[in-house]
């Protein structure tokens, strides 16, 4: 019998494991105490992390639900160890290929565990050569929700008000969380933009349907803008004169209204001083997520609305 216990806190709807595979999750937490090297430990627990959605009644659809609710059946039983020695296996390919290519030179890695706007904290002014990043796109995707299973079961959380940190430091406010306030704007002006203009006809969208309208979106964008702008400050701090920074971010549609979520990024990081180098599409198709997809909050966009992942380039000159 497992000595190991689901996370107490951790409440669902329906059963996130049916009683097989939790048996199995169980079992396996339980040779997770036995692992005495730290770092191989974590790796354990990362394997786990990655695959344990896999196992359970729930799935990203792209935000995490049931998985009847989908379509899909429930997951009464499966490999789970087999699932994670898998993983597990991908990783020590992955340090072999490392370790066959890794610099000449002996370089420190240093993983900070903080939030990026805790910058001036961690990292010395004008210090670093290359960012390398991708903030929260303008898609209200609620990483707190989504994550909820890997928090609970891996102990960064035991409740509710635990979340209440990480809430707070994320990248922009959570729509839920800023849809209720009267009015939330732009805290910096930005001249050669149609920005403050498209977040006036998103605000003006069925005022009819209350905190469910275009205001509560307004408010929701102006609060990721004024992030964006913290986020541009912060590049432009950390980078040393002549590094770049390159910011993966997607395009997105509120209320059926086409925000180029990367070019206002652009416009912004120019604004605080950094050069725009250009703004690349890889990838010209996106899957959208439930604002775009829900009837219920959203009019449908336009056909010609197009969602697409943009690399911008800036630089500090
Ligand atoms: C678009 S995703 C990028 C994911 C990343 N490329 C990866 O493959 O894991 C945005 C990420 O930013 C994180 N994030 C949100 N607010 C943050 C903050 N203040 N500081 C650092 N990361 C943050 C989210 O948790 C999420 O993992």
């Amino acid at each position: 019998m497992p000595q190991s216990h689901p996370p107490k806190g951790f409440n669902t709807r329906s059963p996130f494991y049916s009683p097989k595979v939790l048996h199995k999750v169980l079992i396996f937490l339980d040779y997770l105490v036995s692992i005495q090297a730290a770092d191989i430990k974590d790796l354990f627990r990362l394997a786990f992390a990655s695959t344990m959605v896999s196992y359970s009644n729930y799935s990203y659809e792209p935000s995490l639900g049931r998985r009847v609710s989908a379509g899909k059946s429930e997951f009464l039983d499966g490999l789970v160890g087999e699932v994670i020695a898998r993983k597990l296996t991908e990783f020590s390919e992955d340090i072999r290929w490392f370790q066959a290519h890794k610099p000449q030179k002996e370089t420190e890695i240093k993983v900070i565990e903080a939030s990026f706007f805790e910058y001036e904290k961690y990292l010395a002014a004008g210090s670093i050569d290359l960012i390398i990043t991708s903030p929260p796109y303008l898609n209200n995707y609620h990483y707190n929700r989504n994550t909820r299973p890997h928090l609970y079961w891996l102990d960064f959380v035991e409740q509710p008000g635990d979340f209440k940190n990480l809430e707070h430091a994320n990248f922009g406010k959570y729509w839920q969380t800023v849809r209720e306030q009267a009015r939330l704007d732009l805290d910096f002006c930005l001249p050669n933009s149609d920005l403050p203009q498209k977040l006036e006809l998103l605000r003006a969208q069925k005022p009819e349907k209350g905190i469910y309208g275009g205001n509560g979106w307004a408010n929701y964008a102006a609060a990721y803008f004024n992030d964006c702008y913290k986020f541009v400050s912060g590049i432009y701090y950390a980078l040393k004169p002549g590094g770049s920074a390159l910011v993966v971010i997607g395009n997105s549609i509120l209320q059926g209204i086409l925000m180029p979520t990367d070019q206002y990024l652009g416009a912004i990081a120019q604004k605080v001083g950094l050069e725009l180098v250009g703004i690349d599409i890889p990838r010209a198709t996106r899957v959208g997520n439930s604002i775009i997809q829900s009837d219920v909050r959203t009019v449908k966009a336009k056909k010609s609305h197009q969602l697409y992942e943009a690399i911008v380039e800036l630089r500090k000159v």
